[in-house]
């Protein structure tokens, strides 16, 4: 049987709703701490992009949610969590290009319809799962070389 993984650090995140002039700050910290607790650089790239795109969506699609930050010794998980619309179709979502952000979204620079794709592409799993008029979970993994 192989090792238990060791969990190193654990941080929740409260986003609240309506606060796009702060959304973008968690990755930063999220970023930080991953320096500080001695993660690969090419992780805390990566995460730091995951986050923002995570972030971003809570923010402009949800009533608010927390990030969930997790460091173990063989990986870094990303936690998002959402009270909100919930996404309708999840395949379409993640499609590239698909993007329902409103107008002054869209005169921000937003709405692109990447950030999903993008989430894809800068993780090693992400997981989308979606309760209409519930809201929404996405978990990141980010797998860590042993030793
Ligand atoms: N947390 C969420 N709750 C409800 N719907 C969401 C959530 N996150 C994403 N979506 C839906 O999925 C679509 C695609 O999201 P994605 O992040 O890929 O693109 P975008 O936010 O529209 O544009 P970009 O991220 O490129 O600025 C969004 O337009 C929205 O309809
Ligand atoms: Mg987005």
């Amino acid at each position: 049987m192989p090792p238990k993984e060791k969990l190193l650090h654990r941080r929740v995140f409260i986003l609240l709703p309506g606060n796009l002039e702060q959304a973008g700050s968690v990755s930063g910290d999220v970023r930080r701490e991953l320096v500080a607790l001695g993660v690969e650089q090419d992780i805390v790239r990566r995460a730091g992009v995951v986050c923002f795109e995570g972030e971003m969506n809570i923010a402009m699609y949800s009533e608010g949610g927390r990030i969930i930050l997790l460091v173990a010794d063989d990986r870094v998980e990303l936690l998002f969590s959402d009270r909100g619309p919930g996404i309708p179709d999840i395949e379409l979502a993640r499609t590239p290009g698909y993007s329902t952000a409103p107008d002054w979204a869209r005169e921000l620079g937003f709405g692109a319809g990447m950030g999903i794709p993008n989430m894809e592409h800068q993780s090693d799993r992400l997981e989308i799962r979606s309760r209409l008029e519930g809201g929404t979970v996405i978990r990141a993994v980010f797998r860590r070389g042993r030793g």
